[in-house]
């Protein structure tokens, strides 16, 4: 039987909690979804995870592996855009299939920029915005932070005003687990105190904290994600995985940072997407959830896990200096998150095979 959703339009910003029958009802879904950074790496999945959930689209062979995601959500038409600054990071062959879709549209806009963002906000009228844009990379913050400062901290409170001016019924704001720091033993509440090392991270947490201040102040309908490491397809290859495949497929020297045992706990993209859309059905507005994949393994670990796979020597691994401030252990407790109901879906061994032949095939390293 199709997925049902119990609450009416007005009632989108309403717990999805029904304290008679002890159990949580998914919100309806929104129709009118505003997503920022939909060119990049989790935006993009994001937006081809939506539209494969709800409307009836044909994917090419990169999607190949939605059929794990077989939802049975009742189909609805979707009006989705997507405002995305496409800098060095975008790629907008990210979204080619999708462009074919008439509910689909993009407006290339900087979230900084506060009259052309209120200007398509009021266009446009979403119920709900999805916030990716963001600087994303921790080396390019450590050599610069200022565009991490204006994109993601004045971009998001842009984002906030317009989304208080035309009334959204929710902001999901997407953050990242590294606002906690770095912890040796146990992992991080959504409760635990926020220690970023990072320009990157640093512009992370203050995003969060205006997002959440927006909810204390106006009683905008925020909810905060905090996920752990993503991995899959259409990634930047400037990220450790792609960077990998990259230069290994090449017969490249794999620079790794120190020791190379820092530790990070690795979630497959589409999982992390499946994560959003049940905050989005069934998460509590004002409430932070971490995400997790419960998969922790240090950097020469994975490193060896793509180097197997592609048959390649370890022997390509080159230790340079340490990152500067370079956090030991990344680990969040995403406990609230799983009593929704939501758990990853594919394996770890699964999600690596389909991102290293992804990109193989994406940045054409089969040819020789
Ligand atoms: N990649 C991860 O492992 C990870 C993990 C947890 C959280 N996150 C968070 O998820 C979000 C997306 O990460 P990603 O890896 O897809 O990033 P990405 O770098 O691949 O993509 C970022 C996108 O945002 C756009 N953008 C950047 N600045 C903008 C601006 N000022 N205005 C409009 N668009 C702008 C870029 O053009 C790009 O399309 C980020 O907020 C990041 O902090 C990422």
């Amino acid at each position: 039987m199709p997925f049902q959703y119990y609450f009416s339009r007005k009632q989108l910003h309403a717990t999805p909690f029904s304290a008679k029958m002890g159990m949580i009802l998914p919100r309806r879904m929104p129709s009118r979804l505003l997503v920022t950074g939909g060119c990049g790496f989790i935006g993009s999945n994001f937006i081809h995870h939506i539209l494969n959930s709800f409307c009836d689209i044909e994917f090419d062979s990169c999607d190949d592996d939605h059929v794990l995601y077989s939802n049975n959500y009742q189909e609805m038409e979707i009006d989705l855009l997507n405002m995305d600054k496409l800098t060095y990071a975008a790629d907008p062959d990210n979204l080619k299939i999708v462009s074919d879709y008439s509910g689909y549209f993009f407006e290339q806009c900087d979230i900084s920029d506060y009259a052309r963002v209120i200007e398509i906000f009021e266009n446009f009228k979403p119920e709900c915005v999805i916030h990716f844009a963001a600087e994303s990379h921790v080396d390019r913050s450590i050599e610069s932070g200022y565009e991490f400062m204006v994109s993601n901290v004045l971009g998001t409170h842009v984002l906030l005003e317009a989304s208080r001016k035309v009334g959204v019924s929710l902001f999901i704001h997407i953050s990242t687990d590294e606002v906690y720091g770095s912890t040796d033993h146990d992992s991080f509440s959504e409760n635990s105190h926020l220690n970023p090392s990072s320009p990157y991270s640093s512009s992370k947490a203050s995003s969060d904290l205006v997002a959440l201040s927006h909810h204390n102040t106006y009683g905008t309908p925020v909810i905060v994600t905090r996920c752990t490491n993503n991995f899959g397809p259409r990634q930047h290859p400037e990220k450790l995985v792609p960077k990998v495949i990259q230069l290994a497929s090449q017969d490249c020297k794999i620079p790794v940072y120190g020791s190379g045992m820092q530790v990070r706990d690795w979630l497959y993209v589409k999982d992390h997407c499946q994560a959003i859309l049940d905050i989005i059905l069934k998460g509590e507005v004002g409430q932070i959830y971490n995400i997790a994949g419960r998969n922790e393994i240090n950097n020469l670990e994975m490193i060896d896990s793509i180097l197997r796979r592609i048959g390649k020597s370890s022997e390509l691994i080159e230790h340079t200096n340490d990152r500067q401030g370079h956090d030991f252990r990344y680990s969040v407790d995403d406990g609230k998150l799983r009593s929704l109901g939501w758990e990853p879906r594919i394996s770890f061994e699964d999600g690596l095979d389909y991102t290293i032949a992804d990109t193989i095939n994406r940045l054409g390293l089969g040819k020789k």
